[in-house]
């Protein structure tokens, strides 16, 4: 019985190991370990061994059982693997992969975080409010009467329940000042609404970016100075600034300005509204907040305001300012890189 056991196990694990292919394995496992393979018959041999040799026996058999069960999974792993390695043998692990595509960032978000940047290094942070705003912020507490033309429904889009939406982001300055005391810094780009005819320059909703600097001894020099810098950071050293006076309600003096610069062509064009905070409105918002934090007698500020997207029209050769909102990715995809 020793002997035949032995004997199987040599049988068995040489047809293993010679074994071509998984169909040869299984017929292998069956041949030796299957219900009437010769291992299987072999314990039912035990059956008739003599007692005292029943536990050596026996424990050969199970070795036996073992190494035939054992070399089975190996040969068929060993199978596998040269099936997987024929299989890879053509992939070649250094070519480059596809990459997936970046896209780009659109020609107005672009201009924004460049601007962003450039007057956080001038100490100004952001600031947000909402596109649907009151008329308190947008206009009463902006020194704004109430016959004021773009309070009329033909210019603003009003909601059904007396809101609108906001006609400029001068509302943020309104609502950094009612919620945190002098001295305040701020930048607010955001989008701005108006009843404009939509033609290649007009569109009904369109992005500014507001800038609020209140403070002790603050003086349009510092406006000039702050205005100047930043334009020339955006365009370049010979970028030229024109300070024209002008009307806002809620600023006093007032002034347009024009900015000259060879990235924008030859003309003088006309990019933002600015001035001094009229002393009226440091009244409605210390009135609002109802302490004085703003003194008009102790603090002054300079504000400013422009758009963004006649500027992003130049800088990027966009010919027509409908073509930002219309998601056409022939327009987009020229801003890939
Ligand atoms: N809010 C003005 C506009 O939309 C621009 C502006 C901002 C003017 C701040 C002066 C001060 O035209």
């Amino acid at each position: 019985m020793e002997e035949q056991l032995q004997a199987i196990r040599a049988e068995a694990l040489a047809e293993i190991d010679s074994s071509a292919d998984e169909g040869a394995v299984e017929a292998a496992r069956i041949k030796y370990l299957g219900r009437t393979g010769s291992i299987s018959l072999a314990s039912e041999g035990m059956r008739s061994v003599a007692k005292e040799d029943k536990a050596r026996v026996g424990k050969l058999l199970n070795e036996v059982r073992e190494s035939v069960t054992a070399a089975l999974a190996a040969r068929r792993e060993a199978l596998q693997q040269t099936k997987d390695a024929a299989q890879f043998a053509d992939l070649d692990l250094t070519l480059p992969g596809t990459g997936p595509a970046l896209g780009a960032l659109h020609p107005i978000t672009e201009l924004q975080d460049q601007a962003i940047a450039i007057f956080r290094r001038m100490g100004f942070a952001l600031a947000d409010g909402p596109d649907i705003e009151d008329e308190w912020h947008c206009f009463d507490a902006l020194n704004t009467p109430a016959d004021h033309p773009a309070r009329n429904e033909q210019d603003t889009f009003f909601l059904p329940d007396g809101r609108l939406l906001r006609t400029h982001t001068s509302t943020v300055q309104i609502r950094t000042m009612t919620t945190q005391p002098p001295p305040v810094r701020i930048i607010a780009p955001g989008a701005a609404y108006r009843r404009d005819e939509i033609d290649a320059t007009h569109l009904a909703q369109f992005n500014q970016m507001e800038g609020l600097y209140v403070d002790e001894r603050v003086t349009v020099a510092d406006l000039r100075g702050t205005i100047e810098f930043f334009f020339r950071e955006l365009l370049g050293a010979n970028a030229k600034c024109r300070f024209r006076p002008h009307f806002f309600p809620f600023t006093e003096p007032s002034f347009e300005i024009d900015i000259k610069a060879p990235a924008l062509g030859e003309k003088w064009l006309e990019l933002a509204g600015c001035g001094m905070v009229d002393p009226a409105v440091f009244d409605a918002v210390n009135a609002r907040r109802g302490d004085n934090a703003y003194d008009p007698d102790r603090y002054t500020g300079f504000a400013f305001g422009f758009g963004l997207d006649r500027l992003a029209m130049i800088m990027s050769g966009t010919p027509d300012i409908r073509y930002f909102t219309e998601n056409d990715l022939r327009f987009l995809r020229q801003f890939e890189r």
